[in-house]
Formats: C-alpha cells, sequence, structure tokens
C-alpha cells in the first residue's frame, strides 16, 4: 500500500451515454439499460455521519489530530516498520477505532439496496468499521482491500490471536503479544508497506467488466486501490460522491461530479431511481434495537409530522447544513474549546480524540 497525489480534471465535455452528467441522467441509464454491474467504491468518508472521523480531512480528521501521539508523520501510526519498533501509538488509537459502537449510515444502506434490487457486482471498502456488513451486505458482496478488524495474528510467526484476548487489549489500549513467540500482534488491518489481501487481486478485473461505477468518500491517495476507478472501461459512467474532487474523475464524458456529503448525494440518486422510500426503510431497520422506538403503534397524524419533519430535514440538508458539516463545526469549536482548557491547565481525559471521537468525549464527562 502507498500514496499517490490526484491529477487536473475537466468535467465541461458532453456526455456520450448519459443524457446528462447529472445523478437523474445516471438514474435514466441505469433504468434504460437495465445496468446490473455495479462496482462501488468507498473510503472513511461514507463512514463520517456516522461518527468516525476520515483520515486525511483538515482538522477533524485522524492524521491531523495525533498531535498528542508524538509522531513525525502522522501515517506512521499505519506503518509497519513503525509498528514493529513502536506498536503503542496505533494501539492508543485501535481502541477509537475498532468496531462495534457505529451504525450504519444511509450512504452504507444505499450500497444494500443497489444489491437488494439486484445491481451490485462488488463493493470495495477501503474502510476497517465493518458497516457494510453490519448494513446488511454479505461478506462475499466486499472486498475488504485494507483488512479488519475481524481477525489477529502474530507479524512474526503468523500465529492467530484468540479474539477475546485482541478486544481485551485494544478496550484497555495495551499491546498484545503472540502466545507462541515473542512477536506482536496485530489485527489483519493492512499497514503501509503491506501486501493487500488475496481478495483484492482476485477482484481486480471486476471494475473492467462493471456498467456503471460509483465511487464515495475517499481521497483515492492510497494505492493500489486508488487505481481501480481507471481500471472502468472508458464510455462506462463513473460517478463520484465526495466532498472534494479526487482521482481524476470528472475527466471523461461520462464522469458525473457530485461535491457534497454522501448521505444527501446518496438519497438524491435513490429518488431519481423511484427508491427514495425504500432506501430510508432500509436505513431505519439498521437502527440498533435499544434505541428502536416504543410505545404504542403511531397515529397517522403522527407519522405525516415524522415525515414533515424528515422533509424539513431534507430542506435543511439541501441548503448545505448537513449532519457532517454541523458536527464538523462542532468538532472544531469543542477542540477550540479543548484548547483553551489544555492552555488554562486542564487535563483532557480521552486521550487527545475527545473533539474527533464524541462518544468518547462523552464517556469521559460522564465518568
Ligand atoms: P481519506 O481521509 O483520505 O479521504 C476521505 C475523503 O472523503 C475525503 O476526500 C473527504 O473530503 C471525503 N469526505 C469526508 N466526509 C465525507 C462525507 N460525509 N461525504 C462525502 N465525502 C466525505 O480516507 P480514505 O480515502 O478512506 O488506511 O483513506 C484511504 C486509506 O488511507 C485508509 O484506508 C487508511 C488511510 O491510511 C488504513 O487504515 C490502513
Amino acid at each position: 500500500m502507498g500514496n499517490e497525489s490526484s491529477t487536473v480534471v475537466d468535467d465541461s465535455t458532453p456526455p456520450s451515454v448519459l443524457e446528462a452528467r447529472t445523478l437523474e441522467g445516471v438514474a435514466t441509464y441505469i433504468k434504460e439499460r437495465s445496468v446490473q454491474r455495479v462496482v462501488v467504491m468507498v473510503g472513511a468518508g461514507i463512514s463520517t455521519s456516522a461518527g468516525i472521523p476520515d483520515f486525511r480531512s483538515p482538522d477533524t480528521g485522524i492524521y491531523s489530530n495525533l498531535a498528542h501521539l508524538d509522531l513525525t508523520d502522522p501515517e506512521d501510526v499505519f506503518d509497519i516498520s513503525f509498528f514493529r519498533e513502536n506498536p503503542r501509538p496505533f494501539y492508543a488509537l485501535a481502541r477509537e477505532l475498532a468496531p462495534g459502537q457505529f451504525r450504519p449510515t444511509i450512504a452504507h444502506s444505499f450500497i444494500k439496496l443497489l444489491y437488494d434490487k439486484g445491481l451490485l457486482m462488488k463493493h470495495f471498502s477501503q474502510n476497517i468499521d465493518c458497516l457494510e456488513r453490519l448494513a446488511g451486505l454479505p461478506g462475499d458482496m466486499i472486498v475488504e482491500a485494507h483488512g479488519s478488524f475481524a481477525t489477529q495474528h502474530c507479524i512474526d510467526c503468523k500465529a492467530e490471536y484468540p479474539e477475546d484476548r485482541m478486544k481485551a487489549a485494544i478496550a484497555k489500549g495495551e499491546v498484545p503479544y503472540c502466545l507462541k513467540c515473542p512477536g506482536l500482534v496485530k489485527p489483519d488491518i493492512v499497514f503501509f508497506g503491506e501486501a493487500l489481501p488475496a481478495d483484492f487481486f482476485e477482484n481486480r478485473d471486476l471494475p473492467g467488466q462493471a456498467d456503471l461505477c460509483i465511487v464515495m468518500g475517499t481521497s483515492l491517495t492510497v494505492q493500489p486501490f486508488a487505481s481501480l476507478p481507471g481500471l472502468v472501461g472508458e464510455g462506462v459512467p463513473r460517478v463520484l460522491i465526495n466532498m472534494e474532487r479526487v482521482g481524476g474523475l470528472g475527466s471523461r464524458p461520462d464522469d458525473v461530479v457530485v461535491l457534497g456529503d454522501c448521505d444527501t448525494g446518496v438519497r438524491k440518486l435513490a429518488r431519481a431511481l423511484g427508491w427514495g422510500q425504500d432506501l430510508e426503510e432500509l436505513w431505519e431497520s439498521t437502527k440498533p434495537e435499544e434505541v428502536q422506538e416504543q410505545g404504542p403503534p403511531r397515529t397517522r397524524e403522527e407519522k405525516l409530522q415524522d415525515e414533515v419533519d424528515r422533509l424539513t430535514e431534507e430542506v435543511d440538508r439541501t441548503l448545505g447544513i448537513s449532519t457532517a458539516y454541523e458536527q464538523r463545526v462542532r468538532q472544531h469549536l469543542d477542540r477550540q474549546a479543548t484548547d483553551k482548557a489544555k492552555a488554562a491547565g486542564e487535563t483532557e481525559g480521552v486521550g487527545g480524540l475527545g473533539h474527533v471521537f464524541p462518544h468518547l468525549a462523552r464517556a469521559s464527562e460522564e465518568r
């Protein structure tokens, strides 16, 4: 795994396959051409609205918030040579990244909906949060290109390490050692300097067979994942839904670039496809049991009020007051407040990432 910067793009050319370079144009293409081989490629940006920070966003990204770990280069935290020398920064962070405490976003549910409708060929993810699985997408539809927290091994003798011990180590922020040799244990997530899983290379030809490609929430800076959109055939539409332009997307006549948050983008595409209701229902079903609404069945008026509230939220989103943006502003303000508190000599109970991981900040307040 390594890094690469993006190229300059030009999306002013008229489309050749699409009727328009918009999400509505993509919806028409899907319906009229009976599209059934969609490849989706995602990164950390599809999970930010769940409360998991991405890596490279200024202010809120993990890499700009690792000052307290004393690293020369923040990416060292995921570098295998650095890990051999000093595994502590990774384990300080692992507690906050480990799956189990987050709900899938509507973008995750949209990918599941593509699968339910029989359109998904393969989902390529760089994420290690397992939220696609939690959204209901079967494991064999997902290429976890950067591995996951699901298993762990010794980095020397490669022996497996028990899951319960790993969970305990991560929860305490401790470094686990192999039970068979003095080697370090690491979750099977792919670090810089390590090869991607065989599954990635075995499925790498699929983008070339796709009839539509959707890229969301990734800076496309890390290779070889970043090369995937380029493998999609010429004349096959590629859609980018992201806060910023990345990876040269927009340079082909049938590229559609939608700048903004993924949740708003997928809602818009779902509505254009006539799937708006299906998507909301599917996402609703991902609510954890304990927060499911209790009490008597809702009356027609109450349901109507819910819908009005939902639409009001939608208008807010359309006006640009997105949840993600609001969260960013909150995090930014929290950070400023924390910095002021630090300057005043107060201690910060969550290892310097409380403003990035709001659930930890809350837990620390409650203690
Ligand atoms: P990055 O943090 O590099 O990029 C996230 C992208 O998503 C950026 O372009 C953001 O602008 C965008 N973004 C953030 N929130 C968004 C939202 N709500 N809607 C739309 N776009 C949003 O994350 P990745 O591309 O996933 O490796 O990073 C690639 C790899 O680098 C990661 O897998 C990780 C890291 O080193 C490992 O952990 C092994």
